[in-house]
């Protein structure tokens, strides 16, 4: 079947009330990361849901090891680029690390800062403690959509010391399952699990009327997101059992790269023809 913006299958945008829709009627929501305009518009063209504009730009993008570094301003200049590119996904902003953490004021703020200045649908933040929650409400009633994550929430590698599965453990499962209430309690309109055991992500899409997004959280969830440069083969050295790669573009840009140096360095390209 044909998804794309230009086929019959569905050709307005994607809002939160469309989302819960496809989760009451079981058709999947499928997201990919995205953080500028020349990928956001290929993903709209091939029919995709959801971009989220991940604070993974902190390391796929700036390199880093981990999110923590990423700013309010970056993401906002990056979500700015992956608006302009698409137009029938709905395009979400992470929160970057310590602008949402510190007072549901600041938290409020920044969100409508995101919002305001990028023209994205809404923002995505990691968490539910008491803060997060008054800073999601305050954010929900005025208009800002929220999408919650939980599970292995990578801005918390310092305090986990690690990127394995959460919630195996039933204390740590019973907390997951009872932070995803609270989130949909507070207004969230959808929740992203990352790398929890399946049984746990289906009981929770099961519990819970806003659609649940999975990443290393199994097959039950309402949908599933990935980092488009780990499906796209682009990153060779993060294989987690999660990622399917559905291309090798890492081998084709060195193949491509390579030839073009090779033909250069030949005096094969330009030819006569390629000249003016
Ligand atoms: O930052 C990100 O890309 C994410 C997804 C992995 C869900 O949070």
């Amino acid at each position: 079947m044909d998804y794309s913006a230009s086929s019959s299958y569905e050709s307005k945008s994607i809002t939160t009330l469309r989302l819960q829709y496809m989760k009451q009627s079981g058709i999947k929501i499928v997201c990919l990361t995205a953080y500028d305009a020349l990928i956001s518009k290929i993903f709209d063209e091939c029919g995709i849901d959801v971009i989220l504009v991940g604070d993974s730009l902190g390391n796929i993008v700036q390199g880093n090891e981990t999110t923590l570094s990423v700013t309010l301003e970056e993401t906002i200049y990056h979500t700015k680029a992956v608006v302009k590119g698409a137009k029938r996904p709905l395009i979400i902003a992470d929160m970057p690390f310590m602008t949402f953490q510190v007072s549901a004021d600041e938290a409020f703020r920044n969100a409508g800062r995101i919002m305001k200045e990028t023209g994205c649908a809404g923002v995505k933040l990691e968490g539910a403690s008491e803060n997060i929650l008054q800073g999601i409400s305050r954010m929900t009633e005025s208009g800002i959509p929220v999408m919650g994550h939980l599970g292995l929430t990578p801005q918390s590698i310092n305090k986990f010391g690690s990127y394995k599965a959460r919630g195996k453990e039933e204390k740590e499962a019973e907390k997951i399952y009872n932070d995803a209430l609270k989130l949909q309690e507070a207004g969230a309109f959808s929740i992203v699990l990352e790398k929890i055991p399946s049984e746990l992500g289906k009981k929770i899409t099961e519990s819970l009327s806003i659609p649940t997004i999975g990443i290393g959280a199994g097959p039950y969830c309402d949908g599933q997101i990935l980092v488009y440069t780990d499906m796209l083969g682009l990153t060779v050295d993060f294989n987690p059992r999660f990622v399917r790669r559905y291309a090798r573009l890492n081998d084709e840009i060195k193949l491509a790269v390579k030839n073009y140096i090779e033909d250069v360095k030949n005096q094969d390209f330009p030819s006569i023809e390629e000249s003016y």
